[in-house]
């Protein structure tokens, strides 16, 4: 470790005592401390206090300017005064009644007006709904196997948590990738179905295609790879696998848990041009409360239709997620508040492109619709081979002398990136831009 890196270390490390106080008490209740692996942060985390528009205390009195907007699923950003409108309103009419219910019909036309998808069904997490989606897929092609791009992260279901972010020891050629699961506990036969191409290799998809005929039940992707940085595919990429599910007989599933409602108001399918079969929502849909979604046309969802693909939940369409859906879809997240957010983000991101040409920083700054990062190399990603060779400590010491200058950049790994929220507002952009400029010295020195 430098000097620099160890400055960071100790400045925030006086910054943050109680939190780490907390943390400690934490750990002998929590593994880790904390309540999902993606939350760890060494030293330690913060301890959140409160979190209202774009600012965070946390347990020591810090304020901060937040970008990581819980892990991009606050596009509306924190406490949003119509979202707690709503929560207060629909909860003096009933917290959940697993029987149907008017927000349901609601939300479901504003999903289909934005993505295009004929019917919806609810959950609760990204990974109960791409769960339900690959068996939704599986059902209806009556075929197992499932393409799936390493780096990807899907969720934490057997299936997909596979070759999620491999050591490159085990994970064989960057044109035929092997299949490494990420977690013990998960019997090979859980993900012995899962195929493992590379993101924008078209010719490695193919062949898995080829070599597994009549096989592939689907192939699910995040359009933009925004679990490796922001990874955005070649140009014929998207419309390449679009051909290729079609010839061999495949469903394609976008997981746009992620790009869902941020990078287009219907998302990658807007923005790309390029129509999924089906399309599994999370995150910013439900303005901070935990809904997921999934959708696809009548004759894919006859499957459920008719009872032969299952698909239960008590807490599918919760009456005050949905509530708060409802009023993040139709009333906050508007046309003049993408173009307000958009434009914000580019901002953003075209600070940094300036600020480290100017300090001559190995790396690179991109983003789409309302999201972004620094990438930690200086060549554009476009796989997990590349992602590979990111600078994780370069990306651990920005995160950290980022928060001890007050600004929370992204959520915490060189996998993740920021979120613009409807709250931001130009003034955020500058303070986030003006604490770069005193951390990128920093950085240049590690
Ligand atoms: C692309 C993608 N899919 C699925 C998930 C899982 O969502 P959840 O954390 O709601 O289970 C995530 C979570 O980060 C994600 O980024």
């Amino acid at each position: 470790m430098s000097s620099t890196y160890d400055a960071i270390v100790s400045r925030y490390l006086e910054r943050t005592k109680r939190s780490r106080e907390l943390h400690d008490e934490a750990k002998r209740l929590l593994p880790r401390g904390v309540s999902s692996n993606f939350r760890v942060v060494d030293p330690n985390p913060i301890f959140i206090e409160s979190a209202v528009g774009t600012t965070i205390t946390d347990a020591d009195g810090n304020r901060y300017t937040d970008f990581a907007n819980a892990f991009g699923a606050l596009l509306v950003g924190h406490a949003h005064p119509k979202i707690v409108q709503a929560l207060e309103a629909q909860a003096r009419r009933g917290t959940l009644h697993a029987m149907p219910h008017r927000l349901e019909v609601s939300v479901a036309k504003e999903l289909r007006a934005r993505f295009g998808q004929d019917q919806w069904r609810y959950c609760n997490s990204g990974t109960e709904a791409t769960m339900h989606a690959i068996r939704l897929a599986r059902g209806y092609t009556g075929r197992s196997k499932v393409i799936k791009f390493e780096g990807a992260y899907h969720g934490a279901h057997d299936t997909v948590l596979v070759s999620n972010k491999p050591p490159l020891r085990l994970a064989g050629l960057r044109s035929r990738p092997r299949r490494v699961s990420w977690s013990e506990g998960i019997p090979q036969e859980s993900f012995v179905h899962t195929l493992v191409a590379s993101f924008n290799d078209l010719k490695g998809v193919r062949a898995l295609f080829e070599e597994n005929p009549n096989e592939v039940a689907c192939l699910i992707l995040e359009p933009i790879m925004m679990n490796m940085g922001v990874t955005e595919p070649l140009p014929d990429f998207l419309p390449g696998l679009r051909a290729l599910c079609s010839e061999f007989g495949a469903l394609l599933i976008f997981d746009e848990v992620k790009t869902g409602v941020k990078i287009a108001r219907g998302g990658a399918t807007e923005y790309y041009k390029v129509t999924p079969d089906i399309t599994v929502l999370a995150k910013a849909i439900g303005g901070g409360m935990p809904l997921a979604a999934f959708g696809a046309s009548a004759d894919i969802m006859e499957e459920l239709n008719s009872l032969r693909v299952i698909h239960v939940g008590t807490y599918a369409s919760n009456p005050i997620t949905l509530a708060a859906a409802e009023v993040t879809l139709k009333e906050i997240l508007t046309d003049e508040a993408y173009r307000r957010v958009f434009a914000l983000n580019r901002r953003l991101v075209d600070g940094y492109s300036r600020l480290i040409r100017e300090h001559g920083l190995p790396c690179y700054a991109n983003g789409v619709g309302s999201m972004g990062t620094i990438n930690f190399r200086k060549d554009v990603l476009r796989d997990y081979r590349d992602w590979a060779s990111v600078d994780k400590h370069a990306s651990q010491a920005w995160y950290l002398a980022m928060l001890n200058e007050g600004v929370i950049p992204q959520p915490p790994g060189p996998d993740e990136q920021w979120t613009v929220t409807v709250q931001h507002t130009e003034a955020d952009i500058e303070t986030h831009l003006k604490a770069f400029t005193r951390v990128a010295p920093l950085l240049k020195s590690l």
